[in-house]
């Protein structure tokens, strides 16, 4: 008879709180501080989740719908709930990376957001099948960004994401966590306290290394030149910072570039005004992300799903106006949604789900957010998620810090 380990825990989690809790566990403190990651005093990084707990709903009692739909398009892409997978460096947190969070949406019926800085190429993550949205930053000239995009558009992408919110914010009141620039010897002696108790995640990473013989390199391959090396993360960051930054003219001859090439659609990431909302749709972009880049960015910027009723309302008949920034189960999404956003995309909470199961804690992840979808529409009396109205929400006065009316 083979005899059940009584204190093996459960690889399914019933809630993000709890995937990352298992992550923190499990991950070396390093790798789990650069996913909480924030800025400065970390004043964003704390506002975008407790923003959405400000906010509340208002449930009817009775007249609830028996069934409830999820289904709905971003750019496009027909998608099986209004969650989509938005781009993140996940360097070193699971050996199969991005590959893994691509499987999760595809299994789950959602797009694939892939940073230009993952840690596995576009064509490895297109090849999962998931329908891709590749990221980019404004970074090289406009020779390397053109062949950037041709290379993600020959990969198969549908989509092409520019993020252009980074301002390269310095230091963090709490410390940052090291990132080595190569995984070598030196490295791996210097960081050894840190792994050495975390044995689940060095197992994990001993089985790739027997596997494929490499160790995680901490190198980005979507920014490798045709037929040259990978540059190190530090080194493609070395480029972005040394990069003029982006004008409008240059958002519009970017989308300009990636619709002649690919007859594909283009989203700004990273947008918190409405004046910046006018100018994106005027630049010809088809979808937007009210972002502050997960509150790692400039300390200070307020929570997203503050500026998303007042965004959503001049530009949400013009284009998909998407929200992501501390969403962390169904109801939130919700709540974005009823203020105005065609989907939410989230990061640290799959983020979470791959460092605590690999993708079946990815998909984890997507099934808490769609049955707390479902459980809010059926409080809720909705039959859809296109029917979301502001009416279902309680929103305090004051909620959106001013964001409202464009500055004159
Ligand atoms: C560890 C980490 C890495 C990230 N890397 C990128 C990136 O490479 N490109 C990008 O557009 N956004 C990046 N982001 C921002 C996310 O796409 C997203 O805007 C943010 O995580 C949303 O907030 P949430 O984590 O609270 O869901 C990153 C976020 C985290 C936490």
């Amino acid at each position: 008879m083979k005899l059940e380990n009584p204190w093996k825990q459960n690889p399914w989690f019933e809630s993000v709180a709890v995937a990352q809790q298992r992550a923190r566990r499990r991950l070396p403190a390093p790798v789990y501080g650069a996913l909480v990651a924030g800025s400065e005093r970390g004043q964003s990084v704390r506002d975008n989740t407790t923003a959405f707990t400000e906010l509340g709903l208002a449930p009817h009692v009775a007249g609830h719908q028996a069934k409830r739909e999820q289904a709905t398009t971003v750019l496009g892409q027909q998608i099986t709930l209004p969650v989509i997978i938005s781009p993140t460096g996940v360097q070193a947190v699971h050996p199969d990376g991005e590959v893994a969070v691509a499987r999760a949406a595809a299994a789950r019926g959602t797009v694939m957001g892939l940073s230009n800085f993952a840690s596995k190429s576009v064509e490895e993550v297109t090849a999962t099948g998931a329908p891709t949205f590749f990221q980019m930053y404004w970074t090289g000239d406009r020779d390397v960004m053109i062949q950037r995009m041709q290379r993600a558009h020959a990969a198969g992408a549908v989509g092409l994401i520019a993020t252009l919110d980074w301002s390269f914010s310095m230091g963090r009141d709490w410390g940052s966590p090291e990132i080595p620039e190569r995984v070598d010897l030196k490295a791996m002696i210097r960081l050894a306290p840190a792994v050495a108790t975390k044995p689940r995640w060095l197992a994990q990473f001993g089985r790739e290394y027997r596997r494929t013989g490499r160790l995680p390199d901490l190198t980005t391959p979507n920014l490798a030149p045709p037929g040259g090396a990978a540059p190190t993360f530090f080194g493609a960051y070395y480029e972005w910072m040394t990069t003029t930054p982006p004008t409008w003219e240059d958002v519009a001859w970017m989308r300009e570039q990636w619709s002649q090439m690919s007859g594909r659609p283009f989203m700004l990431k990273g947008v918190c005004r409405i004046d910046d909302a006018l100018r994106a749709v005027d630049a010809g972009v088809d979808g937007i992300s009210v972002s502050n880049h997960g509150g790692n960015n400039l300390d200070g910027t307020p929570a997203p799903i503050r500026a998303l009723h007042p965004v959503a309302g001049r530009v949400g008949h013009q284009v998909d106006v998407l929200m992501d920034g501390g969403v962390r189960r169904g109801s939130d999404v919700v709540k974005a949604l009823a203020l105005g956003a065609k989907a939410v995309m989230i990061g640290r909470a799959y983020l979470w789900g791959l460092a605590a199961n690999g993708q079946a804690g990815v998909e984890n992840v997507l099934d808490i957010m769609r049955g707390g979808i479902d459980s809010a529409l059926l409080a809720l009396g909705r039959p859809s998620v296109h029917d979301l109205t502001p009416e279902d929400v309680i929103l305090p006065p004051g909620f959106t810090h001013g964001l409202d009316d464009p500055p004159s």
